[in-house]
């Protein structure tokens, strides 16, 4: 059996945290990364007090030459990565007409150009390996669903599903899966959607409740598993119902 061995991107807090710790309760050796070392550090070691084996690394995804760097250093350290899952990820919100080029590039270079970056050296080394692996790229229901305020992360995640299915075609040659889950609205810490927001989207939810970081990082551990094998280029939304349509009645239907 091979040794896994995961790289989660974004892990300090939120969705990647939950995914980390996912993954560690599978077995996994993860490395922690996120731009914040210290939040970072602090889940790797929550990770190894509940039994688990994690290090943490600062990682900007956005950055070519510290992504390479980065991917040696875990080499060294816990193995040669059998899983990546991207799922650093920004979501500012700003409309379109006053969007500046410095955001858009923000959200584009974070969202779209960093899982690319991560999965190039990922890729290299497991050829190198002999192939085998599997990537799953954090996307969003608001890749197929817009949002006003949203449209830079709105096209970069309908991007990044894109780019999952072409990652799917180029590399399943080498027995590497590719994936995406497209979470729908998920609770995380932190005020990053307001109250208000969230009061007003859950009418749109048929299962009846927001989503909370387990519920995604469930669907991220099994893609990322063997249970899978077989499985590639396809997108999971675990969105509690919230892509099927909209739920309003007509009137006299009910
Ligand atoms: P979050 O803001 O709680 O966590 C994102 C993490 O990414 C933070 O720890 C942050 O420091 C890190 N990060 C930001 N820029 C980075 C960079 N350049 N390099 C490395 N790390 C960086 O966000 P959340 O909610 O946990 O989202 C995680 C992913 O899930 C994102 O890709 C987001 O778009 C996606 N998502 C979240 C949903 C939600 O409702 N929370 C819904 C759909 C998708």
């Amino acid at each position: 059996m091979t040794k896994r061995v995961a790289v989660v991107t974004g892990a300090a807090t939120g969705l990647g945290r939950a995914i980390a710790e996912a993954l560690a309760a599978d077995g996994a050796a993860v490395a922690v990364t996120d731009i914040n070392l210290a939040s970072a550090t602090r889940v790797a070691e929550a990770i190894a007090r509940n039994g688990g084996s994690a290090r943490a690394w600062r990682l900007d995804v956005r950055d070519a030459a510290a992504t390479e760097a980065f991917y040696t250093e875990v080499e060294g350290a816990l193995g040669t990565p059998t899983e990546l899952v991207n799922n650093a990820g920004i979501y500012p919100d700003n409309t379109l007409v006053d969007l500046s080029e410095a955001v858009w590039d923000a959200v584009i270079d974070t969202n779209l150009k960093g899982p690319l970056l991560c999965a190039q050296p990922f890729v290299r080394r497991r050829i190198a390996a002999g192939g085998g692996g599997a990537i799953v790229n954090i996307a969003s229901t608001a890749a197929f669903s817009a949002r006003a305020g949203a449209g830079h992360y709105c096209a970069s995640k309908a991007g990044l599903v894109m780019l999952t299915k072409c990652m799917a075609m180029e590399f399943g040659a080498h027995r590497i899966r590719v994936n995406a889950v497209a979470p729908g609205l998920i609770d995380v810490e932190g005020e990053r959607v307001s109250s208000e927001y969230k009061r007003n989207f859950l009418p749109m939810i048929p299962y009846g409740r927001l989503g909370v970081p387990p519920d995604v990082a469930r669907a991220v551990a099994f893609l990322a598993s063997d249970a899978a094998d077989f499985i590639t280029g396809t997108v999971l939304p675990v969105d509690g119902g919230f892509l099927t349509g909209r739920p309003l009645m007509r009137a006299g239907s009910q």
